[in-house]
């Protein structure tokens, strides 16, 4: 309860602080990949970015500080500490809110990932992130979304796996609203949002099959994900 309402004040606050944002890109080092929505799901030579306190306050330095992240966040279901502080320590996790859009400049990126983020925004949300994304792509960037996949929803329904499916696709937590699911996809409704948006070379993808580079690692929960991928 105490956990909600600190993350109900300070994200939205510290959110609006930082909605001017525009991320530093060092061209020299490659070509520039961005992962939206990150989590802790992050590798060193990506531009990991996700709306949490542990992206805004994780720090390099006082292992003090992300101990207190690491209760906050509630993530010792999925990692130890030792886990958490390295993973903040080893990469760049940056602080944004990408209701917002995103904190890049024109055609300044070669690779979109976003893996199981754009069903925590509303319909519109995710339409505008789309947009942005776009946006933000040099031409023929790339753009790989992972998302869980209705029609296997439907599936496990049919097969009486009324509470799993519930749970897995349609969770709602009350903890705090970025971890709520506002929204679903299967491959024809996400395809169609793609095209609204003019990209194109629209596909459907599997589980660390594709062409985004790092998808071995970065690509999870196989069994309920829709994978596409498409080019500006
Ligand atoms: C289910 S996790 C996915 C994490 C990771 N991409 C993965 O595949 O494991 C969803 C993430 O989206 C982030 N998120 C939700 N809404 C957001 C928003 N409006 N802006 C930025 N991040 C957001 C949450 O903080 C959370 O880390």
């Amino acid at each position: 309860m105490f956990k909600k309402k600190i993350l109900k004040i300070a994200i939205p606050f510290l959110s609006f602080i930082v909605k001017n944002r525009r991320i530093k890109i060092d061209e020299s080092r490659g070509d520039v990949l961005v992962n939206l929505g990150c989590g802790l799901r992050c590798l060193p030579h990506w531009i990991n970015i996700d709306g949490s306190l542990t992206a805004f306050l994780g720090l390099k330095r006082f292992n003090f500080i992300n101990k207190l992240l690491y209760k906050l966040a509630g993530s010792s279901a999925h990692y130890s500490f030792k886990e958490f502080n390295n993973i903040i320590k080893n990469n760049k996790l940056y602080f944004y809110d990408l209701r917002r859009g995103a904190p890049f400049f024109d055609e300044s990126v070669d690779v979109i990932y976003a893996s199981h983020f754009l069903e925590h925004l509303a319909k519109n949300e995710a339409k505008k992130f789309i947009q942005e994304c776009r946006r933000i792509l040099k031409k023929n960037g790339l753009i790989r979304l992972a998302v869980p996949d209705l029609d296997i929803a439907f599936k496990m329904y049919q097969k009486g796996k009324v509470e799993e499916m519930l749970d897995s696709f349609f969770y709602t937590s009350d903890a705090y609203d970025f971890h709520m699911h506002k929204y679903n996809y299967n491959f024809q409704t996400l395809k169609k949002l793609l095209e609204e948006i003019n990209f194109s070379q629209i596909k459907k993808q599997s589980y660390q099959k594709g062409e985004c580079p790092d998808i071995n690692f970065l690509d999870v929960y196989p069994d309920h994900s829709l994978y596409i991928e498409a080019k500006k």
